[in-house]
């Protein structure tokens, strides 16, 4: 149950939400709180006054048991018991299902993300958007949405004739076949520093016939195409992550044609310098190049056509687009365009900006060669996951397979955990920390709670009323916290709170685990402990589950 939503409802005035409701410093003085400062303004009294007045007209239950007016803050006490009861028999009722909803029911959201490159390096750069993305995928799905993944490739470019020109010049079939992304990126670096002028000519050739579907130059395309993709799948796979849809800019070549007649109509195209642009200047912001001089389209065009094409083919309530902010301006750019194009669904596109990751010993340099693949990160983690937990019980089955979930959980988290907009820096070392806030400390716990599960005997039972302690009760109020934390992920696009919910959740019940006795514990007290600790074990598994995390039943 979600209790702001609860105290919100009771209250009944129209100014105040859910998000009004806060946790107040300690819990002595209450376990949610209203400040009433906001209300001053519309409600033309005192801070002070308006407490007082909502303290009396508002009617105690067995939920909320006490009410009161300090200061100008509104702080409410629930009853313990009650809500103890109240939320475990709701998290052990819907089991995995604690904390999904039905919210978005009917309603498309789009999700483009990871978004690969062709014949690039799929490097430590695409980590954030790819695991950032695949979080929102689930958590959308999770509340009733229709989520549609969309991986816009970087399939469409001059490169590609430089990649045909070098492949014909340097390369071997059967090398390549077996090399995969590696071999033709090797390719790709080899000709932007051996290429001469003739080469370069040729190459431009080369993506004139790719465009105009000349058979040989689109068969090698398409089997460039088919390595990179065959390459990331297995990435992919590894961190969990789904797509419905693989359009990438390529698609779009026959569909940009009717975006530009329709700016055109609405004089919205001007020339500048031969080339084709929308002149956004009034805006503060500098044109967005629709066509170069020689009539080559760009990757605003393409997205303009894009954004067009998902409008029609899904309806979106929202389209996203999990994006560095180094491309914020483009972003600005081409949703400005729409909207003076009158696109009334402009602003349904969210532009989800995160920061950069960078490893520990500076390394993230795109230069030629000092590119961190994903995949080597991914491979250190998981091995070095292993030595951790060889470390710390080597005597567990299945090593090897849980070395695998918890190292690609820590990849996973490391990048989720914090506010996405930061810039972040990747160290093994913290991310597989069993102490720190991560993911294998969340796996840790959930662990344990399933040897605790597993010792007691099975039947899970909630005595009808029973008064929980602090430790206790504070687990009990993080539990009811899952389904207004996972709401407000989906509407900030901010997978870290589900992430820090999970830290949360699984330090609260350790604080518990440490000073209470479970399976010693008697009568009331143990079947409560048991509840409780089933009930955490599914909210941790939740979580972990909508971050694309496994949860080994063993550590
Ligand atoms: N492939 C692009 C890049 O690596 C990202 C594409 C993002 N999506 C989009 N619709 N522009 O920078």
């Amino acid at each position: 149950m979600d209790y702001r939503e609860y105290i919100v409802k009771k209250l009944n005035v129209a100014e105040i939400t859910a998000a009004d409701v806060s946790l107040p410093p300690n819990t002595e003085m209450g376990d949610y709180a209203l400040p009433c400062f906001k209300l001053a303004k519309v409600m033309r009294k005192s801070p002070v006054q308006i407490a007082e007045q909502l303290k009396d007209s508002f009617v105690c239950d067995e939920i909320i048991s006490e009410v009161s007016a300090v200061n100008g803050y509104l702080n409410f006490k629930l009853d313990k018991a009650g809500l103890a009861r109240a939320v475990l028999s709701e998290v052990l009722e819907k089991g995995e299902g604690y904390a999904s909803s039905k919210e978005g029911n009917g309603k498309t959201v789009c999700i483009d993300y990871s978004s690969v490159n062709i014949a690039k390096p799929f490097h430590i750069g695409h980590l954030s958007t790819t695991v950032i993305g695949g979080a929102l995928y689930k958590i959308y799905k999770f509340l009733g949405y229709n989520a549609v993944g969309i991986n816009h490739l970087g399939d469409y470019g001059t490169q590609f004739g430089k990649l045909i020109c070098a492949y014909k010049k340097w390369g071997v079939k059967e090398e390549v076949q077996k090399g995969g992304i590696h071999a033709i990126n090797a390719l790709y670096v080899r000709f932007n520093e051996e290429a001469d002028e003739q080469m370069q000519s040729q190459a431009r050739e080369y993506f004139r016939l790719i465009e105009s579907g000349d058979r040989e130059a689109n068969e090698l395309f398409e089997w460039f195409k088919s390595l990179t993709l065959e390459y990331v799948n297995g990435i992919y796979k590894k961190l969990n992550v789904t797509f419905d849809s693989y359009a990438g800019e390529r698609f779009y070549t026959d569909k940009m044609q009717p975006v530009i007649d329709e700016l055109r109509e609405k004089n919205l195209l001007k020339e500048s310098e031969g080339a084709q642009i929308v002149d956004l200047e009034e805006y503060g912001m500098p044109p967005c190049l629709i066509l170069r001089s020689d009539g080559a389209s760009l990757y605003a065009t393409r997205d303009l056509a894009a954004a067009t094409y998902r409008k029609n083919a899904y309806d979106f309530y929202k389209c996203l687009y999990v994006v560095a902010y180094q491309q914020n301006l483009h972003f600005k750019q081409f949703f400005k365009v729409l909207e003076l194009m009158g696109k009334p669904w402009a602003k349904d596109l969210v532009h989800v900006a995160y920061g950069m990751v960078s490893l520990e010993d500076g390394a993230m340099s795109t230069r030629k060669g000092k590119v961190v693949w994903l995949e080597d990160v991914i491979n250190k983690c998981v091995e070095k996951a292993y030595s951790v937990i060889d470390e710390k019980n080597s005597a567990l089955e299945n090593k090897r397979e849980t070395a695998e979930i918890v190292g690609l959980g820590a990849v996973i988290f490391g990048a989720l955990y914090n506010n996405k907009i930061k810039d972040i820096t990747f160290s093994y070392d913290k991310v597989l920390s069993f102490e720190g806030e991560t993911s294998v400390y969340v796996q840790y716990t959930c662990a344990r709670a399933n040897s605790v599960l597993s010792k007691a005997d099975g039947k899970i039972e909630l005595p009808p009323t029973y008064v929980p302690n602090t430790a206790e009760y504070e687990v009990v109020k993080t539990l009811a916290e899952l389904p207004e934390t996972v709401h407000a992920a989906a509407e900030k696009y901010e997978p870290s709170l589900v992430a820090r919910f999970a830290v949360d959740l699984a330090q609260k019940f350790n604080k518990f685990y440490i000073e209470c006795k479970i399976l010693t514990a008697e009568g009331d007290t143990k079947k409560f402990r048991i509840a409780l600790t089933k009930a955490v074990h599914t909210a941790l598994k939740i979580s972990l589950a909508l971050l694309g995390i496994g949860a080994p039943e063993k550590m």
